[in-house]
């Protein structure tokens, strides 16, 4: 039988990359999720399958050996779900033998959140089978600490809505802080299709700010005054304003090296198509796009987004964080 887990992939509205400089992130939740299902194996190996990535591999003490796949990709992709396993049977006290299997309705390596999203639903699922008690803050942390392992310099946006869902503002020195916005925030992402790793782009910001502190440091105010108009004109259901904003923000992303010909591609098609705003989300590089717009327009960026050689959907905030599936 074993337990399934499962975690809401994310959106940055607001913030990526000056967030891991201090300054604010307002980030959502989405409707789609990552599912980790693990069981007992009778051997004291660790077996670890993704499906979507066709990829699996069993770590057994010091040992690794890939049973489909690219090697190095699944040692790179599977050792931050190696390293929590680890770390919870050491609390749970005795080896044991796990299987565990990685399904995503989520787009991978696209600025989505998905690889935290797949290190939080893994943690709950194992903590659940060996009965070691954790609390949301644990689950928290110990993602945040694999995720520093794939990402480098990580802020930890991608750990808390991963772990407690909803909208949040985040904040690396304050944490983050539930928003209470009951209103929608339709949203269509466009995914490149072009894989990038979250990384290399932290790296590239930071030179950018190294060579340029003053103009870092004017960049830096600025996002922190589009987050707090931001928060403003989405508790006064101020949808045109919070577009306006993200073509802004995406601007000042654009100026530190983070977008790429395929997002422009797809952000100039969806604000041909009507869309009120739109930008990169997460890392860059190509990953994926958001588009915000009215209810009735959807459909038609969503459209033009996929004429532009985008994969496209529509995407709603969802309040639950990781959550156990199946015990
Ligand atoms: C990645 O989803 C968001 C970045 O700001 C990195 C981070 O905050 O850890 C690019």
């Amino acid at each position: 039988m074993g337990v399934v887990a499962s975690a809401p992939a994310k959106v940055i509205l607001f913030g990526e990359h000056f967030v891991v400089y201090g300054e604010p992130a307002i980030v959502l939740a989405m409707d789609r999720r990552v599912y980790v299902k693990v069981e007992n194996q009778e051997d004291n190996t660790l077996h670890v399958r993704s499906t979507n990535l066709n990829l699996a591999a069993c770590f057994e003490k010091n040992r690794f050996r890939i049973e489909q796949g690219d090697p190095k990709e699944a040692r790179l992709r599977f050792e931050p779900v190696r390293q929590v396993v680890e770390r919870i049977i050491e609390e749970h006290g005795a080896s044991v033998g796990l299987n565990v299997e990685i399904n995503s309705t989520v787009p991978v390596g696209a600025g989505l959140g998905s690889s935290a999203a797949v290190i939080a639903a893994t943690i709950v699922a194992v903590s659940t089978l060996l009965n070691v008690k954790l609390h949301k803050e644990d689950v928290f942390r110990l993602t945040c600490e694999a995720e520093k392992v794939v990402h480098g310099a990580s802020s930890g946006v991608d750990p808390a809505i991963a772990t407690f869902g909803g909208i949040i503002l985040f904040q690396m020195d304050t944490g983050f802080k539930p928003l209470d916005l009951r209103m929608d925030i339709p949203l269509v992402i466009g995914d490149t299709g072009v894989e990038r790793s979250t990384k290399a782009q932290v790296e590239k910001v930071k030179s950018i700010m190294e060579k340029y502190p003053q103009i870092a440091q004017l960049m830096m105010n600025t996002v922190r005054e589009i987050v707090l108009r931001a928060m403003d004109a989405l508790k006064e259901n101020d949808l045109e304003t919070v577009g306006s904003l993200m073509n802004v923000n995406h601007a000042l992303l654009y100026g530190v090296g983070v977008s790429d010909e395929s997002l422009e591609w797809l952000i100039n098609a969806a604000r041909k198509a009507g869309a009120l705003g739109a930008k990169l989300t997460g890392a860059g590089g190509g990953g994926c796009m958001i588009a915000l717009s009215n209810e009735e327009k959807l459909d038609r960026i969503s459209e033009a987004i996929q004429n532009a050689g985008g994969r496209s959907f529509k995407a709603r905030k969802t309040d639950e964080g990781v959550r156990i599936e199946q015990n």
